[in-house]
């Protein structure tokens, strides 16, 4: 095998090298984790073998090697906020990987590791130190068998041995884990320092001399709940390395980003900054742009979506602290989406999966750096007033405007720090925050901080008490066992009349907002158990994360404690709406594919009580024909009353039988699909009407463009849709009673009429200023200034379109002079100076002389020589400069 050349050869060398000793190439699986609610994001290359080292599932391969894209950001251990900074923090990275289920295990995974290293790879053996596990408790030795098979390949002062921190490997509290052994390369001058041979003595793992390449995990153990080990099945293997980290020993960069993983990506934005060379300071800037367009595409390829909770939160706010730095570096126009698809370009051989949401990236980034570039602006602006209004001397920026900043604009607290920085100010981010909250109602402040917190409550409980279960598909009503109350972002066990909580229970009718449905409204008491004297008012229901459904509620009276039966009840007629609004995006959803064409996809949608919103790709804005006979085709499937109908399904079979849908978003095998008849087929997790008649009527109520070739439709079912052609028909009714006519077919050619009538009146009337404006000039009005023939006028009423045609009338009367007319027209006054064509610009100057008589009216004016106007309100001046205008003339004549 030749030595790889740049990164990409690396990726392609290692899946190789390993596909060569009997690995299967398995494809990198989605960021987001399809068996396990509790992790935010893939975080290593054997998340998606966790159950198949347990022997849960089962394979029919027990080799495997994967390039597996893994994202760290977001959750508890969260260095966002490092990474552009240093050389080597990332958002999304690279996770190069073998892998064996119960087949081979520590010599094979050793040998091969050193053989691709320093063989392939070429790296030099004497600059390599190898750790292994040192032992820690009677459950897990010290690792004889590594420390054996490594000392056949390495010097022993090049082998070190360290505790559980270093060298034992698990991805969570539970699961798969087991000691481990790590590769690093010495970054000095010359071999590394012989200084091992002694367990627990060498290398700092964090010393910035040495730099970890490989991890080689020997699962054996499984740690359970409370940390009781069970040995695994068979004992197995997980490797990781670090594509980019590899790379820039490969390709001499001493950053990752300036490997050919990243350095394009950071050459684009210097590019399109019109900058080149290094940038110093600013480079850092570059880099943040480089590393989250990385993860912005991948993220949109894996079906995440910029929004306000849980995943997507976490995606946002890595797409606007990109646009941030985009804007702190003289990108003052959208880029964003230029960079990412670079990425889709550079990375789509090796994931393919890019390739095919090429779109879908473009669309979505440029639809959020719109809308982030707005609030920037919007903000911006109120941080310089307030910046303004600020007494000398000041030395902190105030929290009320920052907290209003973030909690009405959206504009990132951060952000107004940093402002406050450059103008020598502090900002105290925690005061801000906890202002936010109370602005926001207690119990809220799950997104507030910096760029705003993911609620690490949220995942804490999400990991604690797994998916909550949702029995709103078939019920409204259901009594279940309270397992967690938030108060103020806290966890209580207790709660009291009055107080704001959030609530979490093992079982709920609740539908928490998702998949564009918003969430329920409704009751909670204690019915049923005791006196009926708990009661709760439920205003929201959100599913933040891991399956958690999360109900924002008010106590009305009584107390509540964990544990707590309660009776739970979902507002009916709210819920009812939302069901025709959903059901009706659905048939929606159909009708626009029907009649635009398959290359419509779903953007966004919102589905409310009292409208639905729907956005999809579509390069025109809809014609009136086209927005009927869509209505026309939803209205006709609403009345062919089809059933609707559930099926749980493999991904397979649901692509097969033609569903639509976001099929990005999901990644369990299992998933939901919701048929309307046998046209409409949707992967869909929401709730819906029994049998389309039941959406009543839907009526399309407005259509306009949300970003380029996105087309948003608004429309309204049921009782919405009765109360919008109520209203809008008492509309016309009233119009057409108004104007006369005898039904609203009449009332157009009333309203045409009408409008004829006024346009030949409008003629009429300016045909009668003019002639009041010009007729009668006798020569008894001309006067004679130095030798200059001069007519001042004052004409009643005329527009200046009329006051024009008069000046040009009367200029060509006197054949060589000056005309000074003055008018009133809407409560102004106004003035007009034409001078003829032999004197213009030569004698007089019409601009000049107009504009030394606009005084007299308050007004001002100029304009070319021959012609000029004045405006201003003072009425009362007009006779003034009529009277003035021989003067000024003079004057202007005699210089
Ligand atoms: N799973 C191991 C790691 O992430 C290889 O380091």
């Amino acid at each position: 095998m030749s030595r790889p050349t740049d990164a990409h050869a690396l990726r392609t060398a290692f899946l190789d090298f390993f596909a060569e000793r009997g690995h299967e190439r398995v494809a990198s699986s989605p960021l987001v984790p399809f068996n396990d609610p509790t992790l935010l994001f893939v975080n290593a290359g054997m998340v998606q073998f966790k159950d198949v080292f347990t022997g849960r599932d089962k394979r029919d391969y027990r080799r495997a090697t994967t390039a597996q894209r893994c994202l760290r950001a977001g959750g508890k251990h969260n260095d966002l906020d490092n990474v552009g900074f240093t050389p080597r923090h990332h958002t999304l990275f690279e996770m190069l990987g073998n892998f064996s289920f119960g087949d081979y295990f520590k010599r094979d995974a050793i040998n091969w590791a050193w053989e691709f290293l320093t063989e392939v790879l070429g790296f030099p053996a004497d600059k390599l130190v190898v750790s292994v596990f040192n032992g820690e408790g009677d459950d897990a030795p010290f690792d004889q068998e590594a420390y054996d098979l490594w000392a056949e390949l390495v010097p022993k002062e090049r082998i070190y041995a360290f505790d559980a921190k270093e060298n034992f490997w698990q991805m969570g509290d539970t699961g798969p884990c087991g000691p481990c052994s790590e590769i690093h390369i010495f970054r000095g001058d010359g071999p590394a320092p012989a200084t091992g041979g002694q367990p627990g003595k060498g290398p700092a793992y964090e010393d910035d001399a040495y730099m970890e390449l490989w991890n080689l995990v020997f699962m054996q153990y499984e740690k359970h709940e409370g940390g009781r080990m069970e040995k695994l099945p068979a004992p197995s293997v997980d490797t990781g390395a670090g594509l980019e980290r590899l790379a820039a020993i490969l390709e001499g960069a001493s950053s990752n980003y300036g490997t050919t993983l990243l350095a394009p990506l950071v050459e684009r934005g210097k590019q399109l900054a019109g900058v080149s060379g290094d940038q110093g300071e600013r480079e850092a800037s570059f880099r943040v742009i480089a590393d989250h367009a990385r993860a912005t595409a991948f993220l949109i390829a894996d079906g995440v979506t910029p929004e306000k909770s849980g995943r997507s939160y976490v995606l946002r706010r890595i797409m606007r602290r990109a646009i941030r730095h985009g804007t702190l570096v003289g990108l003052d126009e959208p880029f964003f989406h230029e960079i990412c698809d670079l990425v889709v370009d550079q990375f789509g051989d090796a994931y393919p999966e890019l390739r095919e949401a090429r779109a879908a990236i473009a669309d979505a980034v440029q639809i959020e750096e719109q809308a982030f570039r707005r609030t920037l602006d919007r903000g911006l602006k109120m941080v310089e007033a307030t910046l303004a209004e600020l007494p000398a001397g000041a030395q902190a920026f105030p929290v009320d405007p920052a907290a209003k900043l973030y909690d009405t604009y959206g504009f990132p607290i951060d952000l107004t720090r940093v402002i406050a920085v450059e103008h020598g100010l502090t900002l105290d981010e925690d005061e801000v925050a906890a202002r936010v909250r109370e602005l926001q109602g207690a119990g809220d402040g799950a997104f507030v901080g910096g760029d705003a917190k993911i609620n690490d409550v949220y995942f804490e409980l999400a990991n604690e008490l797994g998916a909550t279960q949702f029995l709103g598909y078939a019920e409204v009503e259901q009594r279940a066992t309270l397992q967690a109350i938030i108060r103020d972002g806290q966890r209580v066990d207790a709660a009291g009349e009055g107080d704001a909580v959030e609530l979490i229970f093992d079982r709920t009718p609740f539908y928490g907002e998702s998949g564009g449905q918003i969430g329920d409204h409704g009751t909670i008491d204690n019915s049923g158990s005791g006196p009926a004297e708990v009661r709760l008012e439920v205003s929201d229901s959100q599913k933040p994360t891991g399956g958690l459904i999360v109900h924002h509620a008010k106590l009305a009276s009584g107390r509540i404690k964990v544990g707590d039966q309660l009776s739970l009840r979902v507002d009916v007629t709210r819920r009812d709406a939302i069901r025709r609004n959903h059901s009706a995006t659905h048939l929606l959803h159909h009708a626009l594919r029907e009649q635009l064409g398959k290359h419509v996809a779903q953007k966004g949608s919102l589905v409310a009580p009292d409208r639905l919103r729907f956005d999809f790709s579509h390069p025109r804005p809809l014609t009136r024909e086209e927005r009927v006979a869509i209505e026309r085709q939803v209205n006709e499937m609403v009345m062919a009353n089809a059933a609707t109908g559930t099926e749980e399904m493999s991904l397979a079979n649901a692509k097969q039988a033609g569903a639509i849908g976001l099929f990005g978003e999901k990644y369990s095998d299992e998933v939901r699909v919701v048929t309307i008849g046998t046209s409409s087929v949707e992967l869909c997790g929401g709730t819906h009407v029994a049998r389309a008649g039941d959406i009543g009527l839907f009526k399309i109520v407005s259509e306009g463009g949300v970003a380029q070739g996105v087309r948003r439709l608004e429309a309204v079912t049921g009782t919405g849709a009765l109360d919008w052609v109520q209203h809008t028909a008492s509309i016309v009714e009233q119009a057409a009673a108004e104007l006369h006519a005898r039904d609203p077919d009449d009332l157009l050619v009333r309203l045409s009429k009408l409008q004829e009538e006024l346009k030949l009146k409008e003629r009429e009337l300016a045909q009668v200023e003019r002639k009041l404006a010009t007729g009668g000039a006798g020569s008894s009005e001309v006067i004679e200034v130095e030798g200059v023939k001069l007519l001042v006028r004052k004409i009643g009423a005329a527009d200046p379109k009329v006051m024009r045609d008069a000046a040009d009338t009367l200029r060509d009367r006197l054949g060589s002079g000056v005309v000074v007319l003055a008018a009133e027209r809407d409560g102004k006054a106004s003035l007009l100076v034409a001078v003829t064509s032999d004197l213009a610009g030569k004698k007089v100057h019409a601009g000049k002389l107009v504009g030394a008589l606009a005084g007299h009216i308050d007004g001002r004016g100029g304009g070319r020589p021959d012609l000029a106007q004045a405006g201003g309100p003072k009425l009362a001046g007009l006779d003034q400069a009529v009277a003035d205008a021989a003067t000024q003339l003079a004057a202007q004549l005699s210089k």
